[in-house]
Formats: structure tokens, C-alpha cells, sequence
């Protein structure tokens, strides 16, 4: 947006002006008075390119690019000893007003400013100035006046001489405290879908209009294939901006990535302002990640009603599809994200989801599905084994006793067989076991009971000596012993 401003000295002489870049109408000024010191000067043409409007950030500082063009102005500079470059504020008609003036390079007076630089070099035609410690009661129409001195040439750059009121041209500063967010652009249309794997291209532009004190520009979520390139750059109208470009290769992991631009203005007594744009990614991509899971568990019993969940990222996802197999058939089994059944024995085996969208499929890896003895099952068998001990242990007891009474009546007869003392229970090989081994205890326990009971006749041999043998030997180790201790005794005795 430029200001351009032109003014045309002699009557009825027609001019135009011209925005560059959007404004495509012409303005034609029939001028009808004259703003001259000398006759001579009839055909003075001046005009100066400014932006229209800067919006200055307080506590901050204000670059106004400026260039201006007299007509015969190298001419003019050979007679001119002194060119002074002038600020007014509010109006163009300066009628000497010196309230008016904010700033003159002559002796560098300066207004209602702390501080203002004209670092354009009038003679190149560059009156650029910057404005500093911007506060909001800077707000204001300002004009630029050049004084070529002495008497060579004069004049307030402005539009509309008849209306000195229109700021239209003229250059607008507008303070703020909350600068605008980075203005965010994308190379492709981000609110529709970017395929995966193209070429993204991001910029990001936060103006700077204090290029001595430029924002600085940072990304959040900085998709992996990123490449950054931030600098400062000159707009068409000459003012600054920072400019990020960001460029990455789409991927489906950036999906739904919100994708930020942070500008932050340093100022010099109060704190940095920091302002964000952000854009959010759409990407389209075919089926990854897909997985399914078994609820209740992969090992299951029969009669288990067990779920099927496929899970899959994809986008777009709203026309997704997913088919279940099982491996070994070649029809699919279901065609829905979840798919449930009572298990049979039949249903063991490897399975696998498959997902589609418009881009493609994905198939999940292999799942087995087992089958465990059922929870009912093994109570059962924990009862029934309880029953069997229970059982084994009263007949055991039964016998015990049993046989206890019939050693004690029928010693002497006992070659009666054992068939008599066994319980009719031989339905079950644990049970053989069992019955061994009270056999066993029963064996010992006779043995045992026979010892004590060692001077009466028996007749059942089953693994033992003659206890009377056995006896005698003791009662003579014993007697030995004795006479032996007596021996020493008196031996001992004797030596005294
Ligand atoms: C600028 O300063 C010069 C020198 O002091 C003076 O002659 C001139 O009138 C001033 N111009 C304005 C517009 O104040
Ligand atoms: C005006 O001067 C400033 C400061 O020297 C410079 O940055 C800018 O480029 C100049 N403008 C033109 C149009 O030459
Ligand atoms: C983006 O990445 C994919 C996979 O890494 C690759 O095939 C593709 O060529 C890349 N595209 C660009 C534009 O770099
Ligand atoms: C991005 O922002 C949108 C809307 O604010 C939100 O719905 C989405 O979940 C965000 N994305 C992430 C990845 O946080
Ligand atoms: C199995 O569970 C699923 C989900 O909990 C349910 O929709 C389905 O009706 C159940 N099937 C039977 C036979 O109970
Ligand atoms: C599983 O076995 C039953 C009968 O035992 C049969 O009706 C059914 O078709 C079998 N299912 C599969 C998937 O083989």
C-alpha cells in the first residue's frame, strides 16, 4: 500500500496517482491555486512514496520508509545550502505552526519524542526516518515537509491540498500493544487433505517495524523433514518483516499436527510480547499402525464369549473398512471393526485384521487364539481329587484298625491272603499306588508289633531275624560289657 503523493503547481495541470499494488484507480487533481515563492517555478512536481499505515509496537521502535522526488531536484540542490527534512503531525498545513513540528533535521529538534533518526540521506531523494520510544499518544497522521534553503524550495508532501484533513496518503503511525499474529501461509491449502509424502511448504511473516529490534520467529511442532529458513525481509512498501519458511515431506505421524508460528517483539522497558498463529496439519495417508486386540485374552476356555478389536491409524478414517481372517481360510470371517463369538473348540488358530481406506490397506500381524481347560473343569477335579483322599484315608483308617483286632485274633493263622484285608476299590491307578503303600505301612507295622510281641510263636516272615537270637546277643554284649567295666574297675584298683 503506497501513498503516493503528488501535487501540481500550475493551473488546470492534470496529474495522476497511483497505487502500486492494489489500488488501481486514478485520482486527477485539477489544482487551482499556486503554492510557489517564485514565478519561475511553475512547473514544480513533487511526490513522496510512504506506506500508508505502520503500526508501531510500544516501547518500541518505528521505521517510516520514505523516498520523495522533486522535479529539477539535482538542479535545485546545486543552489540550496541547507536542506532540512521535516516531520508534521495531525496536518499538512503547517502555516508556520510550530506545534506542529515533531521533528526538524536541521538542528535536530525533536517533539513530543524521545528520540527521532532521519537515516535517509536527503540529497539521495531518502528521507526514512525512525521514530523511537513509541507510546500510544504517538498515534497520528504524519507528513513530511522538505525546506530547501535559502528560498530554493518548500513544500508538504500530501495528496489533497484542498482537504488537509485527509490522512487518506499520507502516512498513518498506529501504536499498539498487542502487535498482529504472524500472518501463517501454506504452499497447499490446508484445510483440505495433503497427501503423505509431499512437499509442505509453511511461511510464517511477523512484521518488523522496528528492524533494529526485529521479533524473533519460532515453530512449534517442527515436523522431522523439516529445513527452516527465517530472515529479515523488505516488503513492497519497504517496511520489514521477518520471514520463516518452513519446508517438510508430509508424513502420516504429522497428522492433525498443529503447527505453530510464534513471533516475540523485545522492547526496552517493559516485557516481550509474544503473539502465535498456528495451522493444523491434514494429511491423508493409507491404514499404519494396524493392530488388533482379544478381549478377554488370547487364551480363553470354551464357552468364553471373546471380542476382536482391530485398531488402525488412517486418514481419511470415516470411510474405513476392516475384515477379519483367520489363517488357513480365504474367506474372511467378519467385515467389521469388531467382531465377537462364543468359543468352541474349532476356533483355536492364527488370526488377522485387515484395514482399508481410499489410499490402501494394512493387515495386522497374527494373533493365536488358545484354548485353556475350562475354570469349571479344574474345580471340579480339585473337589473330586479332595473326595478321593477323604475316601482313601477312612478306608485306610477302616483298615488300619481292622487289621490291628485281626493280628491280634488270628496270629497264628495269618497265611490267609491278603485279598481279604484290601477294599474293593482297584477302579484307579492312583488308587493301586495307595493301596502299595498301605500294604507298606501294614507290613512294618507287623514287624513292629511281632518284636514286642517276640516270645510268642508266629508264623508270618515277612523280612526279619529270629528275635530270640537277636536278644541273647545283646544280653551277652551286655554281660561282656560288665565284667569288662568290673575288670577295669579292679584293675584300676589294684594299680593304687
Ligand atoms: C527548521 O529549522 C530551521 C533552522 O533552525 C528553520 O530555519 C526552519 O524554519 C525550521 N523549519 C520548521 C518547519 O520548523
Ligand atoms: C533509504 O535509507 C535507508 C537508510 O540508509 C536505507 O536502508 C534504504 O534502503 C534507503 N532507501 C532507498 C529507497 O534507497
Ligand atoms: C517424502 O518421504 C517419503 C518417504 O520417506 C519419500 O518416499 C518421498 O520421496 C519424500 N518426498 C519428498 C518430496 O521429499
Ligand atoms: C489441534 O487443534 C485442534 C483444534 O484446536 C484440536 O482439535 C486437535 O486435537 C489439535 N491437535 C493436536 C495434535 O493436539
Ligand atoms: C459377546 O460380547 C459382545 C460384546 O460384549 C456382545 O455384543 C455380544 O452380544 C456377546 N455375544 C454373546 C453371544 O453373548
Ligand atoms: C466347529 O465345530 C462345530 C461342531 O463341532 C461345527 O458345527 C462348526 O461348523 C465348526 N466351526 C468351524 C469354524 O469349523
Amino acid at each position: 500500500m503506497f501513498g503516493h503523493f503528488c501535487f501540481c503547481v500550475s493551473v488546470k495541470l492534470s496529474c495522476f496517482e497511483m497505487a502500486r499494488i492494489q489500488i488501481n484507480f486514478f485520482i486527477i487533481i485539477f489544482i487551482s491555486f499556486v503554492l510557489t515563492h517564485t514565478l519561475s517555478a511553475v512547473r514544480d512536481v513533487f511526490s513522496a512514496v510512504l506506506p500508508h499505515t505502520v503500526t508501531a509496537l510500544t516501547d518500541s521502535c518505528v521505521l517510516i520508509p520514505c523516498t520523495f522526488n522533486i522535479n529539477t531536484f539535482e538542479e535545485k540542490l546545486q543552489n540550496t545550502t541547507q536542506i532540512y527534512g521535516i516531520w508534521l503531525k495531525k496536518t499538512s498545513r503547517f502555516a508556520g505552526d510550530k506545534s506542529l513540528v515533531v521533528f526538524n533535521s536541521s538542528q535536530n529538534i525533536i517533539q513530543g519524542f524521545r528520540h527521532i533518526e532521519m537515516i535517509g540521506n536527503l540529497t539521495e531523494r531518502n528521507c526514512s526516518t525512525v521514530f523511537y520510544n513509541i507510546m500510544m499518544k504517538h498515534s497520528d497522521p504524519y507528513y513530511f515537509r522538505i525546506e530547501m534553503e535559502p528560498n530554493v524550495f518548500r513544500a508538504t508532501f500530501n495528496t489533497n491540498p484542498y482537504d488537509a484533513s485527509d490522512s487518506s496518503k499520507t502516512v498513518k503511525i498506529n501504536v499498539t500493544d498487542s502487535p498482529k499474529p504472524p500472518e501463517l501461509m501454506s504452499s497447499h491449502n490446508l484445510c483440505k487433505y495433503v497427501m503423505e509424502g509431499t512437499a509442505v511448504n509453511l511461511n510464517c511473516s511477523a512484521e518488523a517495524p522496528c528492524p533494529k529490534q526485529p521479533p524473533t520467529l519460532s515453530w512449534t511442532n517442527i515436523p522431522k523433514s523439516a529445513n527452516i529458513i527465517t530472515q529479515l525481509q523488505e516488503k513492497p512498501d519497504k517496511t520489514h518483516s521477518v520471514f520463516s519458511s518452513m519446508t517438510f515431506n508430509a508424513s502420516y505421524m504429522d497428522h492433525k499436527m498443529n503447527i505453530s508460528c510464534t513471533a516475540t517483539y523485545p522492547r526496552n522497558i517493559l516485557n516481550n510480547i509474544t503473539v502465535i498463529s498456528t495451522v493444523m496439519l491434514n494429511i491423508s495417508f493409507p491404514p499404519k499402525e494396524t493392530y488388533f486386540i482379544i478381549e478377554p485374552s488370547a487364551s480363553v476356555t470354551v464357552g468364553t464369549n471373546v471380542t476382536f478389536t482391530c485398531k488402525s491409524k488412517a486418514s481419511p478414517s470415516n470411510d474405513m473398512t476392516y475384515t477379519w481372517y483367520k489363517r488357513g481360510q480365504k474367506t474372511p470371517l467378519a467385515q467389521e471393526k469388531k467382531m465377537s463369538f462364543i468359543v468352541t473348540h474349532n476356533n483355536t488358530g492364527w488370526y488377522f485384521c485387515t484395514a482399508m481406506n481410499k489410499h490402501g490397506n494394512q493387515s495386522s500381524k497374527e494373533i493365536q487364539l488358545f484354548i485353556t481347560g475350562s475354570f469349571k473343569a479344574v474345580i471340579y477335579g480339585c473337589i473330586g481329587g479332595l473326595l478321593a483322599l477323604l475316601v482313601i484315608s477312612a478306608v485306610f483308617y477302616y483298615m488300619r484298625t481292622k487289621t490291628l483286632s485281626q493280628t491280634n485274633t488270628r496270629r497264628k493263622d495269618q497265611t490267609a491272603d491278603k485279598n481279604e484285608d484290601m477294599p474293593e476299590i482297584y477302579y484307579n491307578n492312583s488308587i493301586e499306588i495307595n493301596m502299595k503303600s498301605i500294604l507298606s505301612e501294614k507290613e512294618t507295622d507287623d514287624v513292629h508289633y511281632e518284636e514286642i510281641d517276640f516270645y510268642k510263636p508266629h508264623t508270618k516272615h515277612i523280612n526279619k531275624k529270629n528275635p530270640e537270637t537277636e536278644y541273647a546277643e545283646i544280653q551277652r554284649k551286655r554281660q561282656i560289657n560288665s565284667v569288662q567295666k568290673q575288670e577295669e574297675l579292679y584293675s584300676q584298683v589294684k594299680i593304687k
